[in-house]
């Protein structure tokens, strides 16, 4: 499949109803979870911080792969809380925060934007904090700043998206990922194409930040070492619900066998291989935390979580999927998702969703 990702892929937009602003409940889940991690690599930037003086005056901070959610927001605050906490803590002068909002091209920067002045102002209010909010259109995979200038890189959720979809996938019949019966290239393949964009993403960051700098990045991951035995149980449902709709003509069997998604779960062992062998940063901590989705105990709730996840995969999914299959088609592959999701969660009752935080800092 021919395709230009960082033209066409974005989280749904706005605030309406199929946003993802509406729907990222699982990704607020993650900053949740991974918040003592932000704290903790803050306080160690600062334990420094005497010799460094450009971290007391003006702070640069960015995140990557923001997209257009509360999340995007949280994350901000989130940093300055921490910054701010800690200054206090050692009788440092409040620096100013300058924080740099990054992710695809195609990303709804106008309804971040159009937030912008209140939340600064809620922060101002709140924590005294000066706070400048800026856009950074863009691949995290090309160079984003200039040399030597940020502070503290986080990303949340983004980085399990990979620059493209890898090559030599055309034996990946009936699959949309490395699926349970994808054959041993694929797996393959998809795990060289993670290694080559990861490697790439931590050589860029550690030219745009500053030698002590700190970067902590979360993204999904497996459990198993062995990718065949640990497959994407979302990207499973999904292929299910794409061959329903051959079975019914709706889509086409050829289309599905040339459709994969640029997305790989990594191991712990595999990200700890690429930051050592890359060698730019050090690691502070690498672990992988599990966060359980809603458990459906009565119908009422399965049906509410089923409603949650099919609308939270079309939030994220449904550029991809429409670039490839047709808008006409969505509405029924995800009524289709939301069956085969249903009857997932009756054998599945508590799924899971497993991450990998990384916290590093520049060597
Ligand atoms: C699931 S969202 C997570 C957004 C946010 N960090 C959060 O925690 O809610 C993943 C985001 O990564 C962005 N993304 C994927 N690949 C990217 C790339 N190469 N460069 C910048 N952003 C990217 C997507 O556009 C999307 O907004």
């Amino acid at each position: 499949m021919a395709m230009a990702l960082a033209e066409i892929f974005c989280m749904n937009a706005g605030h309406g109803n199929a946003s993802y602003a509406n729907n990222s409940r699982l990704q607020m889940l993650v900053l949740l979870k991974t918040r003592p991690f932000l704290e903790a690599s803050i306080k160690d930037m600062f334990r420094n911080s005497d010799s460094n003086g450009a971290l007391l005056r003006c702070l640069k901070v960015a995140d990557l792969g923001c997209s257009s959610g509360p999340t995007a927001f949280m994350v901000i605050s989130e940093i300055i809380k921490s910054i701010y906490g800690i200054c206090q803590q050692q009788h440092h002068k409040l620096p100013e925060v300058q924080t740099f909002l990054n992710d695809l091209p195609a990303n709804d920067f106008n309804a971040i934007f159009a937030s912008v002045p209140a939340f600064c102002e809620g922060l101002k209010r709140e924590l005294g904090a000066d706070c400048h909010i800026s856009g950074v259109p863009g691949s995290f995979y090309d160079r984003l700043f200039p040399s030597n200038t940020l502070q503290f890189i986080h990303s949340s959720y983004s980085l399990h998206w990979l620059s493209k979809v890898p090559e030599n996938l055309e034996n990946n019949k009936r699959n949309i990922n490395m699926g349970r019966t994808s054959p041993p290239n694929v797996f393959r393949a998809y795990a060289e194409q993670f290694k080559k964009d990861f490697s790439k993403f931590l050589g860029l960051r550690s030219q745009e930040m500053m030698p002590w700098g700190r970067m902590l990045l979360t993204f999904q991951g497996r459990r198993l070492a062995d990718a065949s035995k640990d497959t994407y149980y979302m990207w499973e449902i999904m292929k299910d619900a794409l061959l329903d709709l051959v079975a019914e003509g709706l889509v086409k069997e050829a289309d599905v066998d040339s459709f994969n998604l640029p997305h790989y779960v990594a191991c712990e062992g595999e990200v700890r291989e690429i930051v050592e062998e890359e060698g730019s940063f050090a690691i502070d901590k690498l672990e992988s935390f599990e966060i359980i989705l809603v458990a459906p105990e009565d119908d009422e709730k399965q049906t509410r979580s089923v409603n949650t996840h099919t609308k939270s995969t079309r939030a994220v999914l449904e550029s991809l999927l429409a670039n490839h299959f047709g808008d006409a088609i969505m509405d029924s592959l995800f009524r289709s998702f939301a069956e085969n999701m249903a009857e997932y969660l009756q054998l599945v009752r508590k799924p899971k969703a497993a991450s990998i935080v990384i916290s590093l800092t520049k060597k």
